[in-house]
């Protein structure tokens, strides 16, 4: 494994693009290969067969493209577990934190909200990592299913990105909670939004962060980190590159990637 290699980043979509946002901030002397399927966004109604020969095509694709480590930016496919992912590739795989210590950490009242993807909600996966920290804590998931469409689709600022915020704040309003986990990699790109339907007694948390850690961990574990130089970022998307753009503009610094539609 050669640590000028470059590191791997997947996701469904745009969604992923919110935590390289923060890899490419913490690391700039990495190189970076994005690789978002756009063509076939959202992961997360599909069941777990689907979701696994899909994700099989984006690591064998990175694979070809010899990356160090992997990092799945993506809660969907995390939750599918690390070897299923590897899918016995050498590198190594780093997946989306659960955020759980950060909640535990955050709450008063010990009444967690997670908002993720149907498919992450059904696995129980942030539940049971929050409760296996804290027994007593009690965890209010609700899968999301408008937001992904309404994100890839560049939605902001819509009555129908509002009232699916609405819909699924009061929901959770209803079960008091005091913290909330954006587990789905892409509802960063409203976080704001939510952050104001909630209002101030809210914490809404983004482990974007949390994964960087764990990113940087296992980098530094395996002698892999690259100390000097300047990093490059090049981004992979399966369809709607011009679109793609648009939403990778929200998140990162254009002048530093290069952007290329793929065919898998
Ligand atoms: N961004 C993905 C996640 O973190 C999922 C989006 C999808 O449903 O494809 O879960």
């Amino acid at each position: 494994m050669d640590k000028n290699s470059p590191i791997g980043v997947i996701d469904s979509g745009v969604g992923g693009l919110t935590v390289l946002r923060s890899l490419q901030k913490s690391f700039p002397h990495e190189h970076f290969i994005y690789l978002g399927d756009t063509a076939r966004t959202p992961y997360g109604i599909r069941s777990r067969e689907e979701i696994t020969a899909l994700v099989q095509e984006l690591v064998d694709y990175l694979a070809a493209k010899d990356i160090k480590q992997l990092v799945v930016a993506c809660n969907t496919i995390t939750v599918l577990g690390t070897e299923v992912i590897r899918g016995g590739h050498p590198f190594h795989v780093v997946g989306m934190s659960r955020g759980a210590a950060l909640a535990l950490a955050a709450t008063k009242n010990k009444r967690i909200g997670v908002f993720a993807t149907d498919f992450t909600v059904s696995t129980l996966s942030h539940q049971k990592a929050i409760q296996a920290l804290d027994p007593e804590a009690q965890v209010f998931s609700q899968g999301c299913t408008k937001f992904v469409p309404l994100i890839e689709g560049e939605k902001f600022g819509t009555p129908e990105l509002a009232d699916a915020i609405g819909e699924y704040t009061a929901i959770l309003k209803k079960d008091q909670v005091d913290t909330v986990l954006l587990s789905c990699t892409h509802y960063p790109f409203v976080k704001t939004e939510v952050e104001q339907a909630f209002g101030p007694g809210v914490t809404v948390i983004d482990p974007a962060e949390a994964t960087v850690l764990a990113v940087q961990k296992d980098l530094y574990a395996s002698g892999l980190n690259r100390t000097s130089g300047p990093g490059r970022c090049s981004i992979y998307f399966t369809a709607g590159l011009e679109r793609a753009k648009h939403l990778a503009a929200r998140m990162l610094d254009l002048k530093q990637c290069d952007f290329q539609e793929i065919k898998l």
